[in-house]
C-alpha cells in the first residue's frame, strides 16, 4: 500500500503577554523605528513566568485536534520542534503526550533550531507514509525568551514566544488524491555553527546560556540558500516555483522574505506574514503563520502551500505541500 501525509488540521498558540518595540528600547539602546525598518517586527509575545514550552504546545495541539475533529486518543505519533525544551530530558513531546493525552504511541523532539518545523514535518512525512503511524502531531513550540540576553540588542528585539500544530494523516494514495507533502529538502552545513549558536549546554558547561548571532553573516547567507531549498522541492515536485497558491516562509526578517520573493519572481500577496505581530518564534513560526493564513480565509483546501526556513547550526530546508 502506498500512503501520502495529509493536513488535517492545524492550531496556534500564543502567550498573552506582548512585549512592543517602545518596551525594549527602555531596556537596551535601540528604538522601534530601527526594529521595524531593519526587521518588520512591531511587537511579540512573550511567555509568563511558569508557562512552559509544553504548555503552548499542548494548546496549540489541542486547537488542532480541535480544527481536525479528532481527539488525542486518535493520535500516535507526537513530534515537538524546539530548541527551548521544558527539561534537558525528556523530550517536550514526551510532557506535551501526558498534558494532552493521548495514548503511547512515539514522541519525540527535534532540535534543528529555525528550522525545525520543516525537519519535523519531512521526518513525520516519512513515519506515515512507512504505514507505521496513523496520525501524527507535528509542533512548533518555542520560549525563546528564555535564551535571549536581553541586554544585547542585536538579538534580543527579533525573538518571541509561541507555538503552532499540524495534524497530519496516513491516507492511502486513492484517499488523499493530490493532497499531501509533495516533497521535502533539508539541508546543514555545520561549519558555520559560530554564526548562530547558544553559549551554554548540558556537555559544554552545565548552563543554558544565551542566543549569541553574527545577524549580518546569517543574513547574508539566508536568501541563497532558502531560494535553493525552495527551488529544489518544487523542481522534485514537477511545479514551475511561481505556481504555488502560498509561501508560509519562516518570520526571521521581512527584508529577508521580501529577497526571498524577489530572487523567485513570487508576488508579495502570495506571501503570509506574521513577523510584524510576533517577531521570530523560531521553530514555531511556520505553523503560527499557516494557521493566521487558514483563520482569515486565504488558505483554502486544495491550496499548494510552500514552506521554508533557515536558522542555527546552519540548517535550511524546504516543504512543498497540497493541503
Ligand atoms: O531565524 C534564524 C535566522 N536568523 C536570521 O535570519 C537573522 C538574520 N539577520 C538579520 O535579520 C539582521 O542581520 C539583523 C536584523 C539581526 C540586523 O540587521 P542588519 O541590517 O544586518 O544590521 P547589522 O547587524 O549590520 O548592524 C548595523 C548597525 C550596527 O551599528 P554600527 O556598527 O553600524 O554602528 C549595530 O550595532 O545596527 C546596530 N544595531 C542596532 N541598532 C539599534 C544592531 N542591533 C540594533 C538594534 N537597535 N536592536
Amino acid at each position: 500500500m502506498s500512503f501520502k501525509a495529509v493536513l488535517r488540521g492545524c492550531g496556534a498558540f500564543l502567550p498573552e503577554k506582548v512585549l512592543t518595540n517602545d518596551d525594549l528600547s527602555k531596556r537596551v539602546d535601540t528604538s522601534d523605528e530601527w526594529i521595524r525598518e531593519r526587521t518588520g517586527i512591531r511587537e511579540r509575545h512573550v511567555a509568563s513566568e511558569g508557562e512552559l514550552t509544553s504548555d503552548l504546545a499542548a494548546h496549540a495541539a489541542r486547537a488542532a485536534l480541535k480544527d481536525a475533529g479528532l481527539t488525542a486518543d486518535d493520535i500516535d505519533l507526537i513530534i515537538v520542534a524546539t530548541t527551548t525544551p521544558d527539561l534537558t530530558f525528556p523530550s517536550t513531546a514526551a510532557i506535551v503526550q501526558a498534558k494532552i493525552g493521548a495514548g503511547a504511541g512515539a514522541a519525540f523532539d527535534i532540535q534543528a533550531v529555525c528550522t525545525g518545523f520543516v525537519y519535523a514535518l519531512s521526518t513525520a512525512e516519512k513515519f506515515l507514509c512507512a504505514g507505521q503511524h496513523k496520525r501524527a502531531l507535528v509542533i512548533g513550540a518555542e520560549t525563546f525568551s528564555r535564551i535571549l540576553d536581553w541586554e544585547d540588542r542585536g538579538t534580543c528585539v527579533l525573538f518571541g514566544d509561541g507555538a503552532g500544530a499540524f495534524v497530519l494523516e496516513a491516507q492511502e494514495e486513492s484517499e488523499a488524491g493530490d493532497r499531501g507533502v509533495m516533497a521535502s529538502f533539508l539541508r546543514c552545513d555545520g561549519r558555520l555553527v559560530d554564526l548562530l549558536y547558544v553559549d551554554g549546554g548540558v556537555s559544554a558547561t552545565q548552563s543554558t546560556g544565551y542566543v549569541r548571532m553574527q545577524g549580518n553573516k546569517v543574513f547574508r547567507e539566508a536568501v541563497t540558500r532558502i531560494s535553493q531549498a525552495m527551488v529544489a522541492v518544487c523542481e522534485e515536485a514537477n511545479v514551475p516555483v511561481t505556481d504555488i497558491d502560498w509561501f508560509v516562509p519562516h518570520q526571521a526578517n521581512e527584508r529577508i522574505i521580501q529577497g526571498v520573493v524577489k530572487k523567485l519572481d513570487l508576488r508579495n500577496d502570495q506571501v503570509i506574514s506574521t513577523i510584524a505581530g510576533q517577531g521570530n518564534t523560531s521553530a514555531a513560526s511556520i505553523p503560527l503563520a499557516y494557521c493566521a493564513g487558514v483563520a482569515d480565509g486565504r488558505i483554502k483546501k486544495g491550496d499548494l502551500v510552500l514552506f521554508e526556513a533557515m536558522g542555527g547550526g546552519l540548517t535550511w530546508g524546504a516543504a512543498l505541500m497540497r493541503v
